[in-house]
């Protein structure tokens, strides 16, 4: 099961394992993670679930148009690490995920 590491704004860390087959939104959601909202459920139309991968697992795949064009909405200025956790689907291969939290979702 990969490792998720989320960093929030302010330097606090929370780390846990997530079976493979969920997205890092429904991991997000599941375990309190607050500064993650994801308004439209994950349907890669709202762009409240951004986020920055601070270490990309081999095998993750690039962000597809529908998401690069989301991210252009994000409130939370873009960055090239930046993604929607609604696009990220866990594997339970992965390495271990650090996601860090913009300080802002709206
Ligand atoms: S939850 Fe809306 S774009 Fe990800």
């Amino acid at each position: 099961m990969p490792l998720i590491t989320f960093v929030k704004p302010d330097g606090a860390r929370l780390a846990f394992e997530m079976a493979g087959g969920d997205t890092l939104l429904r991991a997000a959601l599941q375990h309190g993670i607050h500064e993650i909202y994801g308004d439209c459920g994950g349907a890669c139309c709202c762009a409240t679930c951004h986020v920055y991968l601070a270490s990309e697992p081999a095998g993750l795949l690039p962000p597809d148009a529908m998401e690069s064009e989301m991210l252009t909405l994000a409130a939370a200025p873009r960055r090239d690490n930046s993604r929607l956790a609604c696009q990220i689907v866990l594997q339970n291969d992965m390495d271990e995920l650090v996601v860090e939290l913009p300080d802002r979702q709206v």
